[in-house]
């Protein structure tokens, strides 16, 4: 096996009329390690489903080139198919049937003996957590569960440990589904597989991957491991609305975020309570120059603020005309 399991360089991807395209990847490359978890991190049109679907060959790319598991995404399709799980897309998975009827019959379709089926439908369902489910029928499983059927019935017929595509795997989940299917990709990981997943969400990223790479505009404008990227902005923020004119102004220059109408300032924290307290009493030891605070944790606006200048709705072309937080703004009606 070879040891950058997914790698792609130059990647571009228009769509529309030849006459006027529209760019949705430009030159994008990555590469991800065997054993690694990597994120791709962008909002709604940033070009993440795009990009697994060239690398699960189920489209192809205007230019560049990419390999899974040592194979040519175009020259190699269907050796490329054979090493991957890609969710929700090859499985067919009959609502009607167990789960383990489902794993059984897959398994069947990709050539193994009724027996060979049978250990293999077994060690998936352990492996997903999926045991005391496999005689209920599909339909009866939650969201969750559901979710992991696909994952298993992906890998059938692949060699293990596996290399996962997951398209945004918790967008629509209960936050208990949610972390329930955040555990199976630990479980992956631990167990060797090597897993690219698309998300909006920088917690999921964060708490999953070794390595993000944060998409806009058709390429990876940052890439690091959570803790470089974390580090080049702040996680979270202490919103501090000040008493008055004077403490703003001397408090402006610690700040990562101004809204002078409010006599708002943010200034950059970890969320503790201990820093939030510490910095409290730093910088109003008197208790006269803070009015109320709250802590704003970092969203994936944030983020695409900091790295690139525009907010995640407008790297998708989706201006609203409305600020991201209303009371930013005087209001002028
Ligand atoms: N088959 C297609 N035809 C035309 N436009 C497409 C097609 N697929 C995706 N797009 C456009 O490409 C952009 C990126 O889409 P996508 O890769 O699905 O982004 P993401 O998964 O990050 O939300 C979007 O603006 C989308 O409308
Ligand atoms: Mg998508």
């Amino acid at each position: 096996m070879p040891e950058t399991m997914i790698e792609a360089h130059g990647l571009t991807k228009s769509y529309g009329k030849p006459s006027d395209p529209v760019r949705v990847l430009d030159g994008l490359g990555l590469q991800v390690p065997r054993g690694e978890v990597f994120a791709l991190l962008g909002p709604n049109g940033a070009g993440k489903t795009t990009t697994v679907r060239i690398l699960a060959t189920l489209t192809t790319a205007d230019s560049g080139t990419a390999r899974v598991a040592g194979f040519d995404v175009v020259a190699d399709r269907h050796r490329v198919r054979r090493a991957i799980s890609l969710t929700g897309q090859f499985a067919a998975v009959d609502a009607t049937q167990t789960g383990e009827e489902n794993l059984r019959m897959t398994a069947r379709l990709t050539g193994l003996s009724r027996s060979h089926a049978k250990h293999r439908a077994a060690e998936l369902l352990e492996r997903f957590g999926l045991t005391e489910a496999a005689r209920r029928q599909v339909r009866t499983y939650s969201g969750g569960m559901r979710r992991r059927l696909d994952l298993a019935a992906g890998l059938v017929g692949s060699p293990e440990p596996g290399v996962f595509f997951l398209d945004e795997p918790t967008t629509g989940l209960d936050p208990r589904s949610r972390r329930e299917l955040w555990q199976v990709v630990r479980d992956l990981a631990d167990g060797g597989a090597t897993v690219l997943l698309t998300t909006q969400y920088l917690e999921e990223a964060d708490r999953l991957a070794d390595h993000i790479a944060v998409l806009n505009g058709g390429r990876a404008v940052a890439e690091g491991s959570p803790e470089t990227l974390k580090a080049r902005f702040p996680g979270h923020r202490l919103d501090l609305v000040l008493t008055g004119r004077e403490a703003y102004l001397r408090l402006a220059a610690r700040a990562v975020h101004h809204s002078p109408g409010t006599l708002t300032l943010g200034l950059p924290t970890d969320g503790t309570a201990a820093h939030a307290r510490a910095l409290l009493d730093e910088i109003d030891p008197h208790r006269t120059d803070v009015e109320r605070f709250s802590v704003h944790s970092a969203s994936l606006d944030d983020v695409f603020l900091a790295l690139t200048g525009e907010t995640a709705e407008e790297a998708a072309g989706e201006t609203t005309g409305e600020t991201t937080e209303p009371t930013e703004e005087p209001t002028h009606v």
